[in-house]
């Protein structure tokens, strides 16, 4: 049964219309539990929830909705493996690189795989890695695309400056300016190129990979460079085929989505970066999220709660876009690692058993880090004509932190959320009336998410909500979040035109 049919969905819509004289600064004001009641907690992470759109009743109505869905069953068949992925008949098992699964086969091979890519990257870090003329690497060049390179680039920054000798540079379009860049700060016998990619077929990362060869070959000819080039694949015959010595390719199963790889070996970048125990942390905050998502009750469920949200607004609030506020400006990679992670995921048009649906699914995700992004596109959030929900996402650490600047980053995402919800209401009466122009309307909600700090284990936490999030929505909409045929097309076309 199509989940619009469904007496939940229903419901719902009937509830919408319900709400159709719902006020933000009304429902705060006249609730004061509500900003305390509506916070959430899930690995260190907190959510305020109270600057949204919904009241006891509408959550009410949103958990039926995931019943009907049957989220418990689907979410259980995530973490056992079962193969949700139907299209391409495997399932989606990223939760198996940090939760260790039942199954103790898997289990030993991801974390065989896990040392041997971690001791790798220490044995860089430590400069004990060396290339063909003996000396040791001190540049790596990480050349992937899409999930082979949002990831490991969002959380390696994420992590502040990298510790180590080594430089790390992340190459992914194919426009050659990015590599230039990189390869005009590497000096070709100290560089290790590592080729990132799932399938070892896309044409960026093997033409920048083979753009870097011949740049090593140039600068130093005569070269051995096997022993400078490594990769990371499911395809490691490929891998090899392209002329990567098998005791540098490192690789993650074929149940591993290209955008929920960062947790595999294509975490190396970050590992590299930041150290073998920063990565276990990372590994160790998303777990954490793991279990609360399995375990907590659905009420104070924080994944569950924001995959509903998400459902909410998109089909019943008609919104097409979801906006992405990091007020840090190390998680400035987050809205560009999330749109891959949530619109390749959702962004389909036909069910599971492929009928055409007949409701909305991925809203466009787009953001900036904070305070940049409130000199450029707040002005369309506050008064644009149709309301895009926001997250801000920062850390509690930077409240009170000594850093005066800190504390006005934090204090400004919580006066623009503010902002957004109460409006004009927000403010003290000034007894003078304002120009239509510059009134705000509020009534525009958000969700106010915060990390204690921005380490590895809490920047571990805050992807895995994100996943989980997707994966939600994913269940609620029936569609299969792990697929991406959509971007076949593109691929052939160009070949096609290449061939003519
Ligand atoms: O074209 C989209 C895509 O297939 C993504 O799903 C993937 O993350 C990216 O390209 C890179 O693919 P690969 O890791 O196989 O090189």
């Amino acid at each position: 049964m199509s989940i619009a049919s469904t007496p939940a969905w229903q419901s719902l819509q009937r509830h919408r219309e319900a709400l159709s004289s719902f006020r933000l600064d009304a429902a705060l004001r006249d609730d004061p539990a509500r900003a305390r009641s509506w916070r959430f907690e899930a690995a260190g992470l907190e959510a305020d929830l109270s600057r949204n759109l919904a009241s006891a009743e509408t959550w009410r109505l949103l958990l039926a909705l995931a019943d009907a869905a049957e989220l418990p069953r689907w979410r259980d068949r995530l973490f056992a493996g079962a193969p949700i992925n139907n299209t391409e008949g495997r399932p989606a098992w990223h939760t198996a690189l940090r939760t260790a699964p039942a199954n103790g086969a898997v289990a030993r091979t991801v974390e065989q795989e896990r040392l041997r890519m971690l001791d790798f990257a220490e044995r860089l870090r430590a400069g004990q890695v060396r290339g063909a003329t003996g000396k040791a690497i001190e540049t790596v060049l990480c050349i992937g695309i899409g999930g082979s390179d949002l990831g490991p680039r969002l959380v390696t920054a994420a992590l502040g400056e990298t510790s180590g000798p080594i430089r790390l540079h992340f190459v992914s379009n194919i426009d050659p300016v990015e590599l230039d860049l990189a390869l005009a700060q590497a000096v070709p016998e100290s560089t290790l190129i590592v080729a990132i990619s799932k399938s070892f077929t896309t044409l960026e990362t093997l033409e920048n990979a083979r753009a870097a060869l011949a740049w090593l070959r140039q600068g130093a000819p005569g070269i051995d460079t096997r022993r400078h080039l490594a990769a990371i694949t499911s395809q490691p015959e490929r891998a090899q085929a392209f002329g990567v010595d098998a005791s540098l390719v490192y690789t993650f199963a074929e149940w591993v989505g290209g955008r929920y790889s960062l947790w595999s070996a294509c975490g190396l970048p970050i590992a590299v970066g930041h150290g073998a125990a920063a990565f276990n942390d990372l590994l160790h905050g998303a777990a954490a999220l793991d279990h609360h998502f399995v375990e907590a009750p659905p009420a104070r469920n924080l994944p569950l709660l924001l995959g509903l949200l998400g459902v909410w607004y998109v089909n019943f609030w008609g919104c097409r876009s979801r906006a992405v506020m990091p007020y840090a400006q190390r998680l400035r990679h987050l809205p560009a690692y999330l749109q891959q992670l949530e619109m390749e995921s959702n962004g389909k048009r036909v069910d599971r058993d492929g009928r055409l649906l007949d409701y909305d699914t991925s809203p466009v995700v787009w953001g900036e880090a904070g305070t940049t992004a409130q000199h450029s596109v707040f002005q369309f959030l506050h008064q644009g004509t149709f309301f895009s929900p926001v997250d801000f996402v920062t850390a509690a650490c930077f409240e009170n932190s000594a850093e005066q600047r800190e504390r006005l980053l934090y204090a400004n995402a919580l006066a623009q959320a503010d902002a957004l919800a109460l409006g004009e209401a927000a403010l003290k009466p000034s007894g003078s009336a304002k120009a239509t122009c510059a009134v705000v309307p509020g009534d525009r909600p958000s969700t106010f998410i915060t990390l204690p700090r921005i380490d590895a284990f809490s920047v571990g936490a805050l992807l895995a909500l994100y996943e989980h999030r997707t994966f939600v929505q994913g269940v609620l909409w029936q569609i299969n979040s792990f697929d991406q045929w959509g971007v076949e097309i593109g691929k052939q076309l160009l070949k096609q035109r290449l061939a003519d």
